[in-house]
Order: structure tokens, then sequence, then C-alpha cells
């Protein structure tokens, strides 16, 4: 039988975004085996139900079982935020991580005043996970959180830096600013991709937390508390062991997981993800 140590970890997002989060992983991690599985048929996510969501996280946790998987990271604000029971009941017992509560922890660790903005779909918003997963640890923090549905679909029209994005940008964050904060959690996965931008809208003076280097923190702290790092090294001129799974659009994924990792992703594979 395989050392479950030697296995990957099934990393999942609604789509292209949660290639931020691979990202992350792959430069913090790099003895670890990834399987992504995108859901490029169903994206968005962040404007659909908490019923539909956790139906759709079921599903891509079932696929992922079958490719057996040592550890789960949920790669997508959106199914972190409204879907974690169900994914965690759906693992059985394979350990899962999500991006909401490594990103909160590091905004209380890191505010100085505790007034902390966040910014996401609407469904994270809605859910109000971030808000209460930053009073869990911080209670007389002050929260502001704004939904910013426009900032999905510029990133992945490639509009990064665009003065039309700068516009909705400020926008979206004017009520933010004002409200004073120090610390702005980019609680979505295609923010991290504006962040640039976000830095040079927003000042100096507020800290970016980027929740998905902080959970590839927390994945290795998780690995470890389940003995399950990988110790064995890529030998020179082995292929990358990261396997790329969408249910639609390969070809549109692979050229934007080579706009986004730093390593070469030739194809992506289809799967029927309904019929998990
Ligand atoms: N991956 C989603 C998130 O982090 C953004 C895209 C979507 O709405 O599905 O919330």
């Amino acid at each position: 039988m395989q050392d479950s140590k030697n296995l990957p970890i099934g990393v999942f997002d609604s789509g292209l975004g949660g290639l931020t989060v691979a990202r992350e992983i792959m430069r913090n991690l790099p003895m670890e085996q990834i399987v992504y599985f995108g859901d490029t048929a169903r994206v968005p996510y962040g404007s659909k139900s908490r019923q539909t969501i956790r139906r759709y996280s079921r599903q891509i946790v079932r696929f992922l079982k079958t490719q057996e998987i040592k550890a789960i990271v949920v790669a997508c604000n959106t199914a972190t935020a409204l879907a974690m029971e169900a994914i965690r009941e759906e693992a059985e017992g394979i350990p899962v991580i999500g991006v909401v509560e490594p990103g909160a922890r590091v905004a209380c660790q890191e505010s100085r005043k505790g007034r902390i903005g966040v910014i996401a779909t609407r469904a994270t918003i809605g859910s109000n996970v971030y808000s209460e997963a930053i009073h869990a640890i911080r209670p007389e923090a002050q929260v502001i959180s704004k939904a910013c549905p426009l900032l999905v679909p510029l990133v992945e029209e490639g509009w990064l830096h665009d003065k039309i994005t700068d516009e909705i940008i400020l926008r979206y964050l004017d009520e933010v600013l004002e409200y004073g904060v120090d610390t702005l959690i980019l609680g979505c996965t295609h923010y991290p991709l504006l962040r640039s931008e976000i830095r040079r809208l927003v000042g100096d003076g507020v800290r970016l937390i980027n929740p998905a280097y902080e959970t590839a923190v927390g994945l290795k702290r998780l690995l470890e508390e389940h003995h399950l790092e990988n110790g064995t090294p890529r030998r020179a001129g082995e292929p990358y062991p990261y396997r790329f799974f969408v249910s639609d659009e390969a070809e549109r994924f692979a050229g934007f997981a080579n706009s986004v990792l730093p390593v070469d992703v030739a194809s992506a594979r289809i799967v029927q993800i309904e019929e998990f």
C-alpha cells in the first residue's frame, strides 16, 4: 500500500481563482503533489445559494476522493463560507482546510487598531463567516464587509491594469476606506491578482491580507499535525507532480493557469462532475 505521505493534496475551486491558492502551495510546499479541480462549467459560485454551493462541493469532494488524496484544500472563499460542514462530512476524516480561517487569523494578528475590512463575493459577505471568524479571535474588532461582484469577471477578462478596473475598485472601497480600516482581507480567490492595483489605490497605511498565502502556511501546519508531509523531493528532470481537472473549457483554463502558476500546464482533463 502507498504511504499516505506520498499522496497528493486535493485542491478545488469554483473555477480559475483557486489557482492563486495552488500557486502558494507550489511555492511554499514544493514537495507536495496537487490534484486541482476547477468547476469551470458552473462558476461563479459567488452569486449562488447555499444549497447549490453545498451540492456542488459535495460532488467535487466525491470526485477528489477517487484520486486518492491525503488532504483537501477548499481554495474558494465562497465554498469555504457556505459549505465547510458538508465538505468535512463528505471528506470522511480526510483533513480539510478552507481559506477563511487562515486569512481571518492573520488579519487579527496584523491589525493594530482592530479595524478590519473584508472584500469578497456576495455569497461570502452574506454568510458573515469572515466577520464571525474575526470576532471569535478578536471580539473587540470592528469589521466592515463589502461585496465586490464585478471584480471576478474583470480579472477573468484579464483587465488587471486598467483604468476601468481602478475606478470600480475605488467605488467599492470608498466606504471601507472611509471607515478607517488598517487591514483589508482579499476574501476572494481572484483578488490577489489585483493586489498591486489595490495596494496602489489604498496606500501603504492599509495592510493587505492574502488568504491564499495564509492557507498554504496553514496547510503546512495541518499536514504536520497529521504526520502527512511529503519528505521526498522531486528529482531533476521528473515532471511536476500536478494534475488539473475541470468541468468545462479545458483550454481556456490551461491558458489562465499558465499566466498564474510558476509551472507549465499543458492541459486539463474534463470531468463530468454531475455524475459524482
Ligand atoms: N472562487 C470564488 C471565491 O473565492 C470566486 C469566484 C466565484 O464566484 O465562483 O469566492
